[in-house]
């Protein structure tokens, strides 16, 4: 028997019409995507990180093959707010009409998210902000302000003042306890918190001695930190009562159902797109199929309700 599916559901004020949505920089503006993927199928586009100013990112070698999953060390590369918005989100607007884009900020300082912000504040196609507090690849800000409750406050609440659109935290793994700096963006604005990020990692060429990344280390994503991330996501939600965005490592329907099931309000698909580039529909395929053998009718049920 067919049952009546509801995969809606909400990220604050944001209204999905399923959980499954990109994970920064993983999908860049969407465009690259438009040829194996009907955007509009998605609950929500978040684009690659944005800066004030241009940023060339870092040497390259920056991506690495891991069992499980990649390192990456690509610093923010990205053209900067103006450039932006001039092509980027005036192609989403012609392309994927009614797409809730969340615009992903980065910065160097707190001046720096705040000008992102308010620069963006003028496009009316952005539904929602995700502050990247999180960046482990560049050497000033991103990570800075995600380890430390101080900073997380600062850049938080300077961007809660700069706006009254949804604004998601983006959490860094690479931290003693997460729920520490969940609570304490949360107490500065937050909407909501989106994790995991990229986990620091280093890998070795045994045959050159060198790292295989330029810079050393960088941030390992993909199946390998699923566990971690699904942790992390579990520990969150209970600690807070804004909605979490989960994420790390999904790369099937059912993976994402064990977000949803930690506690994750929605959930993003980031490494999964570099491997096949419809993997974000699969997941949403993925979700509707297990709802379905489970009779499951609205998916928002799953959500949290893990019997530990
Ligand atoms: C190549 C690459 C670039 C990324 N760039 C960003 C970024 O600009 N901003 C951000 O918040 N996260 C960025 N991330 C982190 C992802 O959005 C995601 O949090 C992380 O990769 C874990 O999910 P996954 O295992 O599904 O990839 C990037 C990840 C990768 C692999």
């Amino acid at each position: 028997m067919s049952i009546d599916l509801d995969l809606t559901v909400r990220l604050g004020d944001l209204e999905l019409k399923n959980p499954v949505v990109t994970a920064s920089g993983t999908f860049a503006s969407g465009r690259e995507f438009a040829d194996f993927v009907d955007l509009t199928r998605l609950g929500a586009l978040v684009t690659k990180g944005v800066s004030a100013q241009p940023w060339q990112g870092n040497a390259s070698p920056r991506i690495a093959e891991t069992p499980s999953g990649m390192l990456n060390s690509i610093g923010l590369q990205n053209p900067g707010v103006d450039a932006f918005c001039e092509r980027d989100l005036v192609w989403l607007a012609q392309h994927a009409a009614g797409l809730p884009v969340i615009v992903n900020v980065s910065g160097h300082s707190v001046e720096d998210y705040v000008a992102v912000v308010e620069r963006l504040e003028r496009e009316s196609v952005v539904s929602a902000y995700e502050v990247n507090i999180s960046c482990p690849n560049v050497d000033e800000g991103g990570l800075a302000f995600g380890t430390s409750c101080v900073a997380a406050d600062q850049v938080v609440g300077a961007c809660r003042a700069a706006t009254r659109r949804p604004l998601i935290v983006k959490l860094s793994p690479n931290v003693t306890d997460i729920t520490e700096i969940a609570r304490a963006v949360e107490a500065a604005g937050a909407d909501a918190v989106s994790l995991i990020n990229t986990l620091l990692g280093m890998s070795i060429d045994v045959d050159t001695k060198r790292p295989h990344l330029a810079r050393g280390f960088g941030g390992l994503s993909g199946p390998a930190i699923r566990p971690v991330a699904v942790r992390m996501v579990w520990q969150v939600a209970r600690a807070v009562t804004v909605p979490v965005l989960g994420m790390g490592g999904i790369m099937t329907g059912r993976d994402a159902i064990e977000f949803l099931l930690a506690g994750a309000s929605a959930t993003a698909v980031g490494t999964a797109n570099f491997v096949d580039p419809t993997a974000t529909m699969r997941v949403i395929d993925g979700i509707e199929e297990y709802c379905r053998e489970q009779g499951i009718s609205r998916v928002r049920d799953l959500i949290g309700a893990v019997e530990a």
